[in-house]
């Protein structure tokens, strides 16, 4: 049987050319930690980790220096750690509608403590009018937080005019990029942007357990870490150093995912972001125009304007049965449910039943696109 993975908005697959040979040549032939030796294989792993924070300081053109880009395992950990270290008991926090439980989460369990949040609303396509956020804005909104692209329907939060406000109204705005980094561009000077947290294995085609947080420095400044412990650094105190990375970097950093994740950027990069992009943007035109011939709802928006390249839908019939057919009688891999992200849900009108959701990457292909809709239209001809 064929085997199509579309599921690249939970992780991308296959990562990019030569990241399984740098991890293993870390673990192999390095094998050293950073900040703690001196010997030649340590500084060859500490040059590797100053290059990757470099390089995504060059990926999403951030001026504002290598030691604000600060390691996380994840975007979860960087979006847990900007709401957790920054919102104090009375501040008032905005989102979108369309937030992956990475953000809603932690923001629930702050809200058990005192701090307020609002959603701006979107449309039952996903798409959002930034307009509709300034009502929102109170004396304490301390924060606005919003997913650069919905992780359901792939729909573009409006980042350019929501930052414009931001700046006017000397907000600070943290963007979740989980589903864009990699995907699209993302210029953080231009959107003066406090914080833009990023996982290393989606669309930056790295391992899992590695992602960015990068931090403008007066943003990183009014954060407080919210794990700390060694740094290598400073060894006589035993309070967290103050100053960059290492504030945020308590720990042994996972090197092994951090070689991996630069091998990636170095593939990203030399494919150009805006490359990848076109491509999974016909792909995605594709997509939507095989779906519009088939008996099922379209969530999210209908064009490629406005969208990325996450795909979900509804169909008549029961979804999980129709994503269980997709892949064990097609070889179809998607994701069927509600993608940690219940008011996406509610928004685009698809919960509780949740969307089977097609998520495209770089390695997808015109043949993938077309045996993904044909199976489907198999599957509806035979409910
Ligand atoms: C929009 C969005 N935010 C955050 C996350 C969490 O990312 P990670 O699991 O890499 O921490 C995801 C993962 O699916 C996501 O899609």
């Amino acid at each position: 049987m064929q085997s199509i993975y579309l599921d690249n908005g939970a992780t991308s697959f296959p990562k990019a050319p030569g990241v399984g040979e740098a991890m293993a040549r870390y673990i192999n032939e390095i094998g050293a930690n950073i900040n703690r030796g001196t010997y030649k294989r340590a500084s060859a792993a500490a040059m590797a980790v100053l290059d990757t924070r470099t390089a995504l300081a060059t990926l999403f053109s951030f001026g504002g220096g290598e030691d604000h880009v600060v390691f996380t395992p994840g975007a979860t950990a960087g979006l847990n750690l900007i709401l957790q270290g920054y919102l104090r008991e009375g501040d008032h926090v905005i989102v979108s509608s369309l937030e992956h439980n990475a953000v809603m989460r932690p923001l629930t369990a702050l809200a058990a403590k005192g701090v307020s949040f609002s959603r701006i609303p979107a449309d039952e396509n996903g798409l959002t009018d930034p307009g509709d956020m300034l009502p929102l804005i109170r004396p304490n909104t301390r924060l606005v937080m919003a997913s650069h692209a919905s992780n359901v329907c792939g729909a573009l939060f409006p980042l350019e005019e929501i930052a414009a406000i931001c700046a006017e109204k000397d907000i600070p705005l943290a963007v979740d990029a989980a589903q864009t980094a990699g995907h699209y561009p993302i210029n953080f000077d231009a959107l003066h942007l406090a914080a833009l947290c990023v996982p290393g294995h989606k669309g930056l085609l790295g391992p899992q357990g590695v992602g960015a947080l990068l931090l403008d420095r007066k943003f990183a400044q009014a954060l407080e870490p919210i794990v700390t412990g060694g740094t290598g650094s400073a060894s006589d105190s035993e309070t967290q150093p103050q100053y960059m990375p290492d504030r945020f970097e308590a720990g042994t950093q996972n090197l092994p995912g951090i070689f991996g994740l630069q091998a990636a950027l170095a593939f990203v990069q030399s494919r150009g972001v805006e490359t990848l992009r076109d491509h999974e943007t016909a792909l995605t035109a594709r997509l939507l125009e095989g779906l519009k011939t088939l008996p099922l709802r379209i969530a999210g928006p209908l064009t490629t304007q406005r969208r990325v390249g996450v795909v979900s839908v509804d169909m008549t019939a029961d979804n999980a049965v129709a994503a269980y057919k997709l892949e064990n009688e097609y070889g179809v891999m998607t994701r069927c449910g509600l993608h940690c992200a219940p008011n996406a849900h509610k928004t685009l009108h698809t919960f509780p039943q949740g969307t089977i959701r097609f998520s495209l990457g770089y390695a997808s292909t015109e043949a993938d696109v077309d045996a993904a809709v044909m199976a489907l239209r198999g599957i509806v001809g035979a409910f």
